[in-house]
This record gives structure tokens, sequence and C-alpha cells, in this order.
């Protein structure tokens, strides 16, 4: 039963969407996922997804799951793209190849260019001074999101731990216990960084104070602001909270509850 309605909620949220996307076009001012065509593979046909099953049988069994399993995209010929050949193109000349990598084939794990035609917004925020070194490193998409599995916000073969998990792979020095945590990071790494990027440094959501301020304020009424028991409006002149000498342990200490150090 559960399992149905949590199907029944991605086929809603998709039907959703992808009225959303239509009334998109007419209003291009809406942030939203877009429905548009991958790239033209040159003599390339589409060939449907049971044709990829016949040498791709476990991704197209896990993919029913996926959040872009339902997805619809309309053709100028009035034709559909259903399934895979949505971000991986026309797949006629791959198949005739007898399939193979570089083959007549768009691999979006190389170039997150497939993603960004129907997530605009995404490509926006990597294009900020502050992102994941996407291109430069080859953090792609799938670092973060598994494009054909049960859960989009999880990366390729981790099936538990939504919260934080993604980043967590990477950037252990934060993620891991500490004697002193801060309960900020049981929420999401989210909270305060930008995933995508940010015009912050350290992709942050807010550049000072106010990152903090958001769980932390306590304003009195003499114009003070009460922080764990102390006045920190002076100290709140001198710079971020995290600065040298002041909370720089912001993910957990392992030598002091207040994250001094
Ligand atoms: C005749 C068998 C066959 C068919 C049909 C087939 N593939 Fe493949 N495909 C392969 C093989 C073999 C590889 C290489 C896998 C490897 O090296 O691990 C491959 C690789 C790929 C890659 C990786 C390419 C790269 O450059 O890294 C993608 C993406 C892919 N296939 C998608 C598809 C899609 C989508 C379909 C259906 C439209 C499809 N394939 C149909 C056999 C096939
Ligand atoms: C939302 C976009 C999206 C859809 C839809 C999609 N894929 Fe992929 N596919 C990706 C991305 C991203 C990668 C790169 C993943 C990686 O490198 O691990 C990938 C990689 C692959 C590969 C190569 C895997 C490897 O080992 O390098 C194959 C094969 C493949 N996809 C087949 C399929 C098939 C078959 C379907 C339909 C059942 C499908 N894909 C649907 C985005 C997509
Ligand atoms: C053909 C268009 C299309 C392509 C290509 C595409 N997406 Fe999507 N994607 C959508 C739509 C539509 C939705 C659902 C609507 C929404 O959440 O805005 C969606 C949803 C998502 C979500 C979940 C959003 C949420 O709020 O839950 C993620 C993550 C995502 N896509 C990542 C990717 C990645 C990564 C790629 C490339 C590998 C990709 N998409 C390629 C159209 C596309
Ligand atoms: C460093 C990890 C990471 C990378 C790399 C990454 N994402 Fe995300 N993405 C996230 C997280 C975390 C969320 C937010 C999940 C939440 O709020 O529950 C997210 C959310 C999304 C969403 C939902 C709407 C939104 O804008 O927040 C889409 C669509 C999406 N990502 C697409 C992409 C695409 C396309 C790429 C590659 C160009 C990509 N992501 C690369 C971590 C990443
Ligand atoms: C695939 C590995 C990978 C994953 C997953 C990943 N990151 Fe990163 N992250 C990197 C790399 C590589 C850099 C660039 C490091 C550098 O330039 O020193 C980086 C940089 C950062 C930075 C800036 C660090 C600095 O010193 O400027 C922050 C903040 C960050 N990531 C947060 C996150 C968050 C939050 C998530 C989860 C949504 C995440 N990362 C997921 C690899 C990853
Ligand atoms: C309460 C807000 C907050 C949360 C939650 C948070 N961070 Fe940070 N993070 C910061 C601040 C502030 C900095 C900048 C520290 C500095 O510049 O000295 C930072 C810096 C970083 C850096 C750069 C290296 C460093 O330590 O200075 C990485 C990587 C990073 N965070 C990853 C993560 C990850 C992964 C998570 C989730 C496990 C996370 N952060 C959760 C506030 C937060
Ligand atoms: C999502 C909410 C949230 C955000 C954002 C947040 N915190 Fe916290 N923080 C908490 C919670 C909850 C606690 C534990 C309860 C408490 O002590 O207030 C805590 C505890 C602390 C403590 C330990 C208090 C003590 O002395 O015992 C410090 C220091 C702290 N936070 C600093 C920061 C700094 C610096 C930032 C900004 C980088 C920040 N917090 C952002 C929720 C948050």
């Amino acid at each position: 039963m559960k399992k149905n309605r949590i199907l029944s909620k991605k086929w809603y949220g998709l039907a959703f969407a992808a009225l959303a996307a239509l009334l998109l076009l007419a209003c291009p001012a809406m942030k939203q996922a877009t429905v548009r065509p991958p790239a033209t593979i040159p003599g390339a046909d589409y060939i449907g997804i049971d044709s990829c099953a016949l040498c791709h049988p476990e991704t197209v069994k896990n993919f029913k799951y996926a959040r872009h399993a339902k997805l619809s995209v309309p053709l100028p010929d009035g034709k559909e793209i259903l399934g895979c050949e949505a971000c991986h193109g026309a797949g006629s000349l791959h198949m005739a190849a007898g399939g193979g990598r570089g083959k007549h084939i768009i691999n979006p794990g190389k170039n997150p260019q497939t993603c960004y035609q129907c997530h605009p917004e995404v490509q926006a925020f990597f294009n900020l001074q502050y992102h994941h070194p996407l291109q430069e490193q080859g953090v792609s998409c799938n670092a973060c999101h598994s494009p054909h599995g049960q859960d989009i916000m999880l990366p390729e073969n981790k099936m538990v731990g939504r919260h934080n998990a993604p980043c967590v792979q990477c950037h252990q020095d934060q993620g891991r216990p500490f004697v002193f945590e801060h309960e900020a990071l049981r929420e999401d790494c989210t909270t305060c960084h930008n995933h995508h990027g940010s015009i912050n440094d350290k992709m942050l959501v807010a550049s000072d104070a106010n990152l903090c301020l958001r769980c932390h304020a306590q304003i009195s009424a003499e114009g003070s602001i009460e922080l764990g028991d102390q006045n920190h409006a002076s100290r709140l002149a001198q710079g971020p909270c995290w600065a040298a000498g002041c909370h720089t342990a912001v993910h957990g200490s392992n030598m002091n509850a207040h994250l001094r150090y």
C-alpha cells in the first residue's frame, strides 16, 4: 500500500510538472523544469525503451521507479519520446552498432548539457562564481543524483540515508560524528549551502550572520542581540559568526561545546 501511495504521488508530481512545463512555454518567467527534446544524433531514430532492455535489462528494470520514467517529450512532428532516449538521444545507430561506449549515444554523465535542456535553472546556479566543479573536475550530476534509480536525490548505488548522504561521500570531514555536534547538521547540508552553486564563498546561502540568525536570533528590546545568554550585538559587527576566534567549528567540534574550535 505504502509503495503504491508513493508511486502515485510521484506520478501526480510528474503529471503536474508536465502541465507546469506546458504553462512555462507561455510564461518564460517561471522557474521550473521544462521539457525539451535531447540533442539530435545525426541519422539516428528513436527506438523505444524495449529495445534498450535487450542489452541493458537491469537499468530498464530499475527505471520504472525513477523520477523521469513518466516523462513524455513532444517532438515537432507530433510524436513523443518516452523514457531512456529523453536523456540519451535517439538509439537506433547505437543499437545497430551492437552498443558500446562512445557509440552514437549521449552520456550525460560526461556532459550535463542534456540535463540543462530541461533544467535551465540548475545551469544558472552552476554558472555562479562558487559552484561544484562539474566540468572542471568531473563532479557530474550523478555524483548526487541517480537518474535511473528509485530516489533521484541519492547518488547512484546508495539506497538509504537521504539526508546529507550525497555530500558526505566526498566531504567526510564535515559529515563525521562529533563529540559536540551542531544540531543544524541534522537537517541537511543544504540548510547552509546551496548544493548547485551560489554567489557566496563556500556556496553558502548567506554570506553573513543571517546564515545563523535564521535559527538563533533572540533580539531583546534594548537593541541587544541575545545569543546563548550573551549579548552579541557588538560581536556581530565584527564579521560572520564563523570568523577566526569565533564559531569556526560550524560543522561540529570534538573540543568545545560552543563550537569555537
Ligand atoms: C545491442 C545491444 C544494445 C542495445 C540495444 C542498446 N545498448 Fe547501450 N550499450 C551497449 C553496450 C554493449 C554498451 C557498452 C557497455 C559497457 O562498456 O559497459 C552500451 C553503452 C551504453 C551507454 C554508455 C555510453 C558511453 O559512451 O558511456 C549508454 C548511455 C547506453 N548504452 C544507452 C542505451 C540506450 C538509451 C539504449 C536504447 C535506446 C541502448 N543503450 C540500447 C549495448 C546496447
Ligand atoms: C534523466 C536522464 C536519464 C534517463 C531518463 C536515463 N538515463 Fe541513462 N544515464 C544518465 C546519466 C546521467 C548517466 C551517467 C551515469 C554514470 O556515469 O554513472 C547515464 C548512464 C547510462 C548508461 C551507462 C552506464 C555506465 O556504466 O556508464 C547506460 C547503459 C544507460 N544510462 C542506460 C539507460 C537506459 C536503458 C535508460 C532507460 C531505461 C536510461 N539510461 C535512462 C541519465 C539518464
Ligand atoms: C526531457 C526533460 C528532462 C531531462 C532531459 C532531464 N530532466 Fe530532470 N526532470 C524533468 C521534469 C519535468 C521533472 C519533474 C518536474 C520538476 O520537479 O520540476 C524532473 C525532475 C528532476 C529532479 C527531481 C526534482 C524534484 O524536485 O524532485 C531531479 C533531481 C532531476 N530532474 C535531475 C535531472 C538530471 C540530473 C538530468 C540529466 C541526467 C535530468 N534531470 C534530465 C525533466 C527532465
Ligand atoms: C553536489 C551534489 C549535487 C550535484 C553535483 C548536483 N545536484 Fe542537483 N541537487 C542536489 C541537492 C542536495 C538537491 C536538493 C535536494 C532537496 O532539496 O531535497 C538537488 C536538487 C536538484 C533539483 C530539484 C530542484 C532544484 O533546483 O533544487 C534538480 C532539478 C537538480 N538538482 C538537477 C541537477 C542537475 C541537472 C545537475 C547536474 C548539472 C545536478 N543537479 C547536480 C545536489 C546536487
Ligand atoms: C563527487 C564528490 C562530491 C560530492 C558528492 C559533493 N561534493 Fe562538494 N565539492 C567537491 C569538490 C571536488 C569540491 C571542490 C573542492 C575544492 O575546490 O577544493 C567541492 C566543494 C564544495 C564546497 C566548497 C568548499 C571550498 O573550500 O570552497 C562546499 C561548501 C561543498 N562542496 C558542499 C557540498 C555539499 C553541501 C554537498 C551535497 C549536496 C556536496 N558538496 C557534495 C566534491 C563533492
Ligand atoms: C549551520 C550551517 C552549515 C551547515 C548545516 C553545513 N555547513 Fe558547511 N560550512 C558552513 C560555513 C559557515 C562554512 C564556511 C567556514 C569558513 O569559511 O571558515 C562552511 C564550509 C564548508 C566547507 C568548506 C571547508 C570548510 O570546512 O571550511 C565544506 C566542504 C562544507 N562546508 C561542507 C558541508 C557539508 C558536507 C555539510 C553537511 C554534512 C555542511 N557543510 C553543513 C556552514 C554550514
Ligand atoms: C537550521 C537551524 C540552525 C542554523 C541555520 C544554525 N544553527 Fe546553530 N544550532 C542550532 C540548534 C538547534 C542548536 C542546538 C540548540 C541550541 O544550543 O540552541 C545549535 C547550536 C549552536 C551552537 C552551540 C550553542 C552552545 O553554546 O551550546 C553554536 C555555537 C551554534 N549553533 C552556532 C551556529 C552558527 C555559527 C551558525 C551559522 C554558521 C548556526 N549555528 C546556524 C540550529 C541552527
